[in-house]
């Protein structure tokens, strides 16, 4: 039988719908299929921002018309948008043709689901309360070789004012690293070349006593498995990012030079307003550190504009950060108000217009650095693992340990190697040239 598998929202729901692969192919759905020929549809769903859940509600009411004439065809919405209070009742109202709505507490539960839905034609819906879990025993179906994701928190015990992370994917819990250390070694054995620890706020592993080591300590062991390949984590909360990890950065080799290091915005009030517990001064303090340990370290982040009540000098503060951490690259995001947090109640909602002003501006800066960044590397050559092939392009492409992103030829299939670009020209985060 046959599947499809919709994934919106961040890298840890791409991981997720590989757990969602596993799930399906133990109930015999052995093919990822185009949706016309699947026998089971599934939307990983996402709701940071009111777009992401526009784009889900779009995408699941075009299918009506493929379930009136396929009567077997299974749908089924998951992930953090059908975790979200009152929506579960709202999905099927609006679309009466969906089969089974689960939550993100409930993913263990996902193959019971699908039983139930064969063996009766009610629709079946299932939101369970936070359970605390941090193993979930689903072997995924990976689909991203080179590269593996692993989970090393679950949930985010942040509430920073604007973010509904919290109230859809419990609180923090860290997986043993007993647990991650074997996962991880099992990925090397099968050939992965590139670990990704995952967790909303990586910095604060073990705040619950359950990993059964620090962060820092967590990433060395990871990274010491011997035999060549990379390491990369993210997210990293400012408020906790750490000496001892940037020492950890540093001896490590095959920890990729790169930090993620989200700081929303430049400016100390509406970094207050936020709840992120940090100034511009000490987030400026930390790359200074980090670079004071690793030259010129790339750092990327995320910038939100038009925060309530954020005025035109308190947006021009986050333009002047781009600037000033010399950010390799970033997210940019208009700040969306949603349903039960802080922000969606405070006064001084900034209008659609002002936002997109600020947005376009912000993102012609983001773009400098950008540009600015991928120049320095023209002339001279970077170490790639190849990832993928681009059928359009007819070329191969990878990232060197910063990000960039590398494009090349090559006569025989070198997906999974490492290879060593000399670069031409840059193009955005883009990087061709030849391999030496
Ligand atoms: N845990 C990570 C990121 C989670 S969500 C962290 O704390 O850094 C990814 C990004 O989405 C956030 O960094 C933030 O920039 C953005 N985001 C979250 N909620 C948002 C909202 N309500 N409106 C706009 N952007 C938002
Ligand atoms: Fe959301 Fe803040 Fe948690 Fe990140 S740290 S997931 S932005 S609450
Ligand atoms: Fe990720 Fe979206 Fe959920 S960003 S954690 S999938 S709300």
């Amino acid at each position: 039988m046959n599947y499809s598998i919709i994934t919106y929202g961040c890298q840890m729901n791409v991981h997720e719908s590989e757990k969602i692969a596993g799930i399906l192919k133990e109930k015999g759905y052995e093919r990822e299929s185009p949706l016309e020929e699947a026998d089971i549809i599934v939307f990983n769903t996402c709701c940071i921002r009111e777009n992401a859940e526009n784009h889900a509600f779009g995408n699941i009411g075009a299918l009506k018309k493929l379930k009136r004439e396929k009567k077997n065809l299974i749908i089924a919405v998951g992930g953090c948008m059908a975790q979200e209070e009152g929506k579960a009742e709202l999905l099927r109202k609006k679309f009466p043709f969906i089969d089974i709505v689960f939550g993100t507490h409930n993913l263990c539960e996902f193959g019971e689901l699908i039983e139930r839905k064969r063996a009766r034609r009610k629709a079946v819906v299932s939101l369970l309360p936070e359970r605390g879990e941090t193993e979930d025993h689903i072997e995924p179906v990976r689909r991203s070789y080179p590269n593996a994701w692993v989970n090393i928190t679950y949930g985010c015990n942040n509430f920073c004012s604007y973010c509904i992370v919290p109230y859809v994917r419990g609180r923090e819990r860290s997986r043993r690293a007993e647990d991650i250390l074997r996962e991880v070694r099992t990925l090397l054995e099968e050939g992965y070349k590139e670990i990704t620890l995952l967790g909303q706020n990586v910095n604060s592993y073990n705040s619950d006593g359950q990993g059964g080591m620090s962060f820092p300590e967590l990433l060395d062991a990871v990274a010491g498995m011997g035999g060549k390949y990379r390491v990369r984590f993210m997210t990293s909360h400012p408020k906790d990012f750490s000496e001892e990890l940037a020492r950890v950065m540093k001896a490590r080799e095959n920890v990729c030079n790169l930090l993620h290091l989200p700081a929303q915005s430049g400016n100390d009030r509406i970094l207050s307003l936020m709840n992120r517990r940090y100034t511009r001064e000490k987030y400026l303090a930390e790359i200074a550190m980090l670079r004071g340990y690793i030259p010129d370290c790339p750092v990327t982040t995320d910038l939100i504009v038009g925060f309530p009540t954020e005025t035109e000098e308190e947006f021009e503060d986050t333009l002047s950060l781009v600037r000033e951490a010399k950010f390799a690259s970033a997210f940019t995001f208009v700040y969306s108000p949603r349903t039960g947090t802080k922000a969606a109640a405070m006064e001084g909602q900034i209008s659609e217009d002002v936002s997109k002003e600020r947005i376009m501006r912000l993102v012609e800066q983001v773009n400098e650095n950008t540009r600015a960044l991928s120049a320095t590397f023209v002339g001279k050559t970077t170490e790639i693992l190849c990832e993928d092939f681009d059928e359009k392009k007819g070329l191969y492409l990878g990232r060197n340990e910063g990000g960039r992103m590398g494009y090349f030829e090559s006569e025989r299939n070198v997906i999974g190697e490492f290879v060593n670009l000399k670069v031409e020209r840059a193009n955005g985060i883009s990087l061709y040239g030849k391999l030496v």
